[in-house]
């Protein structure tokens, strides 16, 4: 029987010294439920004079990653640098060398994760990646072994905790571009945001939980995703008079044999659950047939959140090294098929400025009755009696994508237009 489990880390930043620091720190408790120590035998760095959120010794530190997928000794590679590469070599390299392999990427797992879960299947080793998914929420694990006995038909999340952020402050009536600047003082979103706000990483996201819920290899590729970029402070006056709440979800929905899944901001009744989830935490919806409806909660990211999910699988590979008791999670695999977006339906809600004079409503409508896109109220917000324009507030009932993408260009060309400032999915 192996006398302790050994660890080589590769990185050391937020998410490599929160796990760092659990492992030392509560060493005596997880050992206890591991069965044996598990100890850190090498951490790689890029920089090893850098000073550290944890004190680790100088001795750990190497730039070399052979000096961890090359140590005999290592049982269990965690790879928490980040980024496309040189993470997936370095991952594919452990697992070659037969190491288990505990990550947080999500960009990697989105991208590569069948082919890597595929490589650890034959080579017999683990690969778990809890955190690359709402931080400290166990949704991975839920998706791969709770919910076996179900057949799940929407997954519905808030899964990015920096727009969550400042989509929350818009709420409270800041502009954009004030809570973002916000955000950034306090951490929560990074100097580059385009990755957050554009909707990017949340379509990340989504590909492994949707792969996972609907046993499917869905493509990060093959999410439409839209970010919050564009609302303004006057939407969510407005969401909040029609008693909606805008968020940025993140959705996968079976439709028959096909697969929805897409990423935007969206309106939803101020009476659902994710409206309720506020600043940077996140939360995932799920309906399946065995449990009706689940929410999971919690924060989507930080050094200790994140460490707590980095040490669920660690646990795991850990129980399974010393106690032979393999938690072989499989590939996930049946055909099923990603609907076009196009072919996605959606109630919108869609404000607009118009030339104000008689005829203007009759011709909007018209525009949509031709593209089969029915009208469910209209509401004349403001106007500019010296520049003569209104700004309409439409709500359509159900449409596809595309008819509404049509109709919409179409009203765009229309001389009585002055712009389409925004359309915002409605949830159903
Ligand atoms: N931060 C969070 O809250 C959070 C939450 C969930 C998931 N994640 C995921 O966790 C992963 C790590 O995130 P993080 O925030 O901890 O990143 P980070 O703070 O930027 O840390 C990255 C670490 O990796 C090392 N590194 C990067 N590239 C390297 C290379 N080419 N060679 C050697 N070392 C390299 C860096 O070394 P130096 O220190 O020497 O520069 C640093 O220690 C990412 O996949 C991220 O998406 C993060």
């Amino acid at each position: 029987m192996k006398k302790s489990v050994e660890i080589g880390l590769l990185g050391a930043g937020v998410v490599g010294c929160g796990t760092y620091d659990v492992l030392t720190r509560k060493a005596e408790q997880i050992a206890e439920q591991v069965g044996v120590p598990v100890r850190v035998r090498r951490v790689l760095v890029r920089d090893l004079n850098k000073e550290r959120e944890t004190n680790i010794p100088a001795e750990l530190l190497t730039t070399r990653a052979e000096d961890i997928l090359e140590d005999p000794a290592i049982d269990v590679v965690v790879e928490v640098m980040g980024g496309e590469e040189p993470a997936r070599t370095l991952m594919m390299a452990a697992i070659e060398n037969g190491k288990h392999v505990v990550t947080a990427n999500k960009e990697v797992i989105a991208k590569f994760g069948f082919e890597l879960m595929r490589m650890a299947d034959e080579r017999g080793v683990d690969l778990f990646f809890e955190a690359s998914v709402g931080g400290g929420i166990p949704i991975i694990r839920v998706l791969r072994r709770d919910l076996l006995a179900n057949d799940i038909t929407a997954i519905q999340a808030i899964i990015n905790g920096t727009t969550n952020y400042i989509l929350t402050e818009m709420e409270r009536g800041q502009d954009y571009l004030d809570a973002l600047r916000h955000a950034q003082r306090l951490g929560y979103a990074e100097a580059d945001p385009r990755n957050d706000v554009q909707g990017v990483d949340a379509a990340y996201k989504l590909a492994i939980l949707a792969s996972l819920a609907f046993r499917a290899h869905v493509r990060p590729s093959d999410i439409r995703h839209a970010g919050i970029e564009d609302l303004q402070a006057k939407d969510f006056r407005y969401a909040h008079e029609m008693g909606y709440v805008i968020k940025l979800i993140a959705m996968a929905r079976r439709v028959e044999e096909e697969i929805e899944v897409a990423v935007h901001p969206m309106m939803i009744p101020n009476g659902h659950h994710l409206a309720s989830v506020k600043g940077v935490f996140n939360a995932v919806l799920i309906d399946g047939d065995q449990i009706d409806q689940m929410m999971l909660y919690g924060r989507g990211a930080g050094a200790q959140p994140t460490a707590s999910a980095v040490l669920a699988d660690l646990g795991a590979v850990a129980r399974n090294i010393v106690h032979g008791n393999p938690e072989r999670l499989g590939v996930p695999r049946n055909g099923r098929r990603v609907r076009q977006f196009e072919e996605m339906e959606a109630r919108f809600y869609i404000r607009l400025q118009v030339a104000d004079k008689p005829g203007v409503l009759a011709r909007i409508a018209q525009v949509l009755g031709d593209e089969s896109i029915s009208i469910a109220s209209v509401i004349q917000k403001e106007t500019d009696e010296t520049a003569r324009v209104a700004e309409l507030v439409i709500m359509t009932h159900a449409a596809t994508e595309k008819r509404v993408a049509e109709a919409l260009q179409i009203i765009r060309t229309l001389p009585i237009t002055r712009a389409v400032n925004t359309f915002i999915r409605v949830a159903r």
